[in-house]
């Protein structure tokens, strides 16, 4: 049985590329037999960059709720809030006790968003510490994550196998990296200043959001950069944006008759955008309606969430126990522990 455990921080909404690139990928490894899913809203890691309650709040229910609307059955795996189980904090900085700060330092996300923000906080330099615990704390095994994570995974090896060095092979399960090389990068609505595709990301403003009504939606995917090649001529499908997200919800036959219909004159680029719209309502119409459910029953949220918390919590104990007594400390009092 392997543990697959991802988490996605709630910054915002997530966008066509954190579904396509993350979720989607994610429910189908939970679903595969013999795994069973960790898949958590990496709150904590959030207050990072985000310090307004209301704005983390907000993000924390769409994020669950975006989750939920793909089709991950909490059921079948674990669900939860970072932020509902202590146990990650404190893994954390026993964590930090045995990592090199150096090696913090040099992280290749805290150098970009040095160089970026200016000043930073110091949760930014102890961030991949966090993720370390978030992964650790579960004895996970497979960790689903996109190729920036690369190295705040091999941190993650690094600093539990310094341990397991220390205190035995049996302190912590070493995870491994899982990078879908079958999943595309999902291009943001405009291109760079060279006309090359740029990656979806919120830092970019460059989003799709498909939780959207459909008005704003409309909108926003009339919205996306084109090139102004005339009716009369034909076009390319290969480098027009509005063609490789198509390519990327639609079926191989209705993509087919889309790039037909690039490479025949008379076709125009706001045609071409309807029939993205209208593939995204007919792809996501199901997941769209499903959102605005759980978007309207904070409650039902705050209950699966609850849920979920108390059967991570759970293992995380068990885990946080374990490391506890390897270092000398008691087992924490509660939940039956010896005092
Ligand atoms: P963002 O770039 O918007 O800040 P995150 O870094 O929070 O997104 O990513 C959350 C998850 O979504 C990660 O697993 C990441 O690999 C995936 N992801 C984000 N953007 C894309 C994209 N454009 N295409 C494919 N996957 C993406
Ligand atoms: N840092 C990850 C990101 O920005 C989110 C995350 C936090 C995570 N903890 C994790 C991903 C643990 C995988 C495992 O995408």
């Amino acid at each position: 049985m392997a543990r697959i455990l991802t988490g996605i921080q709630s910054t915002n909404v997530p966008h066509l590329g954190n579904i396509l690139g993350a979720i989607l990928p994610g429910i189908e490894l939970a679903n595969a037999p013999g795994n069973e899913a960790f898949f958590f809203i990496a709150d904590l890691h959030s207050l990072t960059t985000v310090h307004e309650p209301e704005v983390l709040m907000e993000n924390t229910y769409a994020t669950a709720a975006a989750w939920l609307a793909c089709g991950f059955d909490t059921e079948k795996g674990f669900f939860y809030r970072q932020s509902d189980i202590p146990e990650v904090t404190e893994l954390m900085w026993f964590l930090t006790c045995f990592f090199p700060f150096s090696r913090l330092e040099l992280a290749h996300s805290y150098k970009d968003k040095v160089e970026k923000l200016g000043s930073v906080s110091s949760g930014l330099v102890f961030y991949p510490m966090l993720m370390a615990a978030d992964i650790l704390l579960y004895d996970a095994n497979i960790v689903p994550v996109g190729k920036d994570q690369l190295q705040h995974l091999e941190f993650t090896r690094d600093v539990a196998e310094r341990i397991n060095a220390r205190f035995g092979s049996d302190t912590f399960v070493i995870p491994e990296a899982r990078i879908d090389e079958h999943v595309q990068i999902v291009p943001g609505i405009y291109k760079d200043e060279a006309g090359n595709f740029t990656k979806m990301s919120k830092s970019y403003g460059n989003t799709i959001n498909i939780f959207e009504d459909d008005k704003k939606l409309r909108k926003r995917v009339n919205g996306i950069q084109t090139d102004n090649t005339s009716i009369e001529l034909a076009k390319d499908p290969d480098t027009c944006i509005v063609y490789r997200l198509y390519s990327m919800i639609a079926s191989t036959e209705q993509t087919a008759s889309l790039r037909e219909a690039y490479l025949r004159p008379g076709m125009g680029y706001g045609w071409a955008k309807e029939q993205l719209y209208l593939a995204l309502i007919e792809r996501f119409g199901d997941a769209r309606e499903k959102y605005h459910f759980y978007m309207g029953n904070k409650k039902e949220l705050d209950l699966k969430l609850q849920e979920g918390a108390e059967k991570a919590g759970t293992i995380a104990y068990e885990v946080l126990c374990r490391m506890r007594s390897k270092l000398g400390y008691k087992k924490l009092a509660y939940f039956g522990g010896e005092v």
